[in-house]
């Protein structure tokens, strides 16, 4: 293997080689930082899914079963090693399937993506049963074992290091896997797969079919063979899994979008707070595509203008949008078409709220000099809205780009009540120098993370996920290994 950059067009990965889609369908995959196609992806479907399933049915029953977790961890950690060695390759397919910054994706994805592997390495061989004396003669102990096959669906923002957490967690319970990228950004996970067949895995336990949602995903959500679907994306797919897996009672697991309150009061550093507002929460190199974006921005009203002003000051001095091959930007693209086109509708309507654009507002060719490449590319300036209600629907609704709403309050009651007044519950930040108030905001904001005096820390270790709208099940950390497993209890009667 001594490139894994793919060129013209990239299969799925089924049973331990490519394979075609049945259909012998493809669609095109675009780089959004030029707006032009750069690949061809599979445009698998329910035929695809089939072969997947069955092959990694049969890798469950077979010698993969037979495992002993030791080994189960030693092939993780290999499979950190590989991931590791092609690190480069994976990023640069990174940023031209979804426009992720190779910066971001050289310090952050990739490394992050097979340290999680070695986390899963280190978790596989600790997975401990527990005995119970039920009674003088009856001895119990449970067992914690794999599901079977597990259907993993995951979006285009951050497709190898949302996926890793699930994989990873997945593989050390002793479950296979059947990966459904989002048609999108499907090419770096069809291109990691092959470093997992690499790592020793027995062929069939991590196969990957790439299709649109609505076609191969939902098969894979409808497959009685696929124990579970581990799942990240929006709220509305969430609820369609949901309604179509009713009939075989399976188990879902959903990390969702937010709409994330990220509060500054007056006593707070504000030069800290100025970066965590803004390049830290929303305007980061994915462009505010981040499910935990800071997307509210609650501000105390005696340093509201204040504030924005640092903010604006920033952004000038520290955004660079540009291609996101170019190792000097730092702001990306949007990832494809229909999200740029999303993202500027909601700028649009913000407007006609009554919000005032403090600064961005501009898309494509409007950042760059006449004649550049990337006028063709998706390109959106960060942008802030001040005089925001949180009661608009800028305020409510996920945009999903690099947007973010200004919003006064007065004191911490009224900052509570405008953070808790949304659907979502995913994230939020608190800037504040009196603890007291720190220890509140964390008791009382309906949120599964809170960040005080810091903004998107993320983890393997620790687990992570929504509370409301934002989702159910936990990423990361060692309770998100529970979700991969069952428990078996085992009743001995003595005597
Ligand atoms: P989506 O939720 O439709 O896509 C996520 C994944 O689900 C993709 O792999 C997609 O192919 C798959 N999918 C779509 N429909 C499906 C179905 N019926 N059955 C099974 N799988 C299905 O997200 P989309 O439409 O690309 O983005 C729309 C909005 O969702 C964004 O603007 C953003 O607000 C939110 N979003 C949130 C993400 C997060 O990280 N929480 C990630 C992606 C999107
Ligand atoms: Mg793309």
């Amino acid at each position: 293997m001594s490139t894994l950059l793919p060129q013209g067009r990239i299969d799925n990965w089924i049973d331990g080689r490519r394979v075609a889609p049945v259909s012998g369908r493809y669609l095109p995959s675009i780089d959004p930082s030029l707006g032009t196609e750069w690949l061809q992806v599979p445009a698998g479907d329910a035929d695809d899914v089939a072969l997947a399933a069955e092959a990694a049915k049969r890798a469950f029953a077979g010698p993969w079963r037979a495992l002993p977790a030791m080994g189960r961890a030693a092939l993780l950690r290999a499979a950190a090693r590989k991931i590791a060695e092609h690190a480069e390759e994976l990023a640069t397919i990174e940023c031209h399937d979804n426009g992720k910054p190779i910066a971001e994706a050289r310090a952050g994805d990739l490394p992050s993506v097979s340290e999680m592997m070695n986390y899963w390495a280190g978790a596989a061989d600790k997975i401990h049963g527990e005995t119970i004396e039920v009674s003088r003669t009856s001895f119990n102990f449970t067992l914690h074992e794999p599901l079977g096959v597990v259907g993993i669906i995951v979006p285009w923002n951050s497709p190898l290091a949302i996926l890793a957490a699930k994989v990873g967690a997945a593989l050390a319970a002793g479950n296979t896997v059947v990966l459904k990228p989002a048609e999108q950004a499907a090419a770096s996970i069809l291109s990691i797969a092959p470093l997992f067949d690499a790592a020793g895995f027995p062929p069939g336990v991590v196969n990957v079919v790439c299709g649109t949602g609505e076609v191969a995903g939902d098969a894979l959500v409808r497959h009685p063979d696929i124990r579970k679907i581990a799942f990240t994306g929006s709220t509305a797919t969430a609820r369609r899994i949901t309604e179509r897996s009713a009939q075989l009672l399976k188990p879902l697991a959903f990390e969702l979008g937010g709409k994330s309150p990220n509060i500054v009061f007056a006593d707070a550093d504000l030069d800290k707070a100025t970066i965590g507002a803004s390049t830290a929460a929303i305007f980061t190199g994915g462009a505010g595509q981040t499910c935990v974006a800071g997307s509210r921005l609650l501000i105390q009203d005696t340093i509201y203008d204040e504030l924005i002003d640092r903010i604006e000051k920033h952004v000038k001095q520290h955004v660079r949008l540009g291609n996101a091959l170019d190792a000097s930007t730092t702001m990306g693209p949007i990832a494809f078409a229909e999200q740029f086109e999303k993202v500027k509708s909601y700028i649009e309507l913000g407007r006609k709220e009554g919000a005032e654009l403090a600064f961005g507002g501009r898309f494509g060719p409007e950042n760059f000099p006449a004649d550049s490449p990337l006028g063709g590319g998706y390109f959106v300036a960060p942008t802030l809205f001040r005089g925001a209600r949180n009661s608009m629907r800028v305020c409510q609704e996920e945009i999903f780009g690099p947007v973010t709403c200004a919003i006064p309050f007065h004191d911490d009651d009224e900052a509570l009540a405008i953070a808790n007044a949304t659907t979502y519950g995913l994230a939020s930040g608190v800037w504040t120098r009196n603890l007291n108030r720190a220890h509140r905001f964390v008791r009382d904001i309906q949120a599964g993370a809170v960040w005080v005096n810091s903004y998107r820390r993320i983890h393997w270790a620790v687990p992570f996920g929504g509370y409301k709208d934002s989702g159910y099940g936990r990423d990361s950390g060692l309770e998100s290994l529970r979700g991969y497993q069952q428990t078996k209890s085992a009743w001995l009667e003595l005597g």
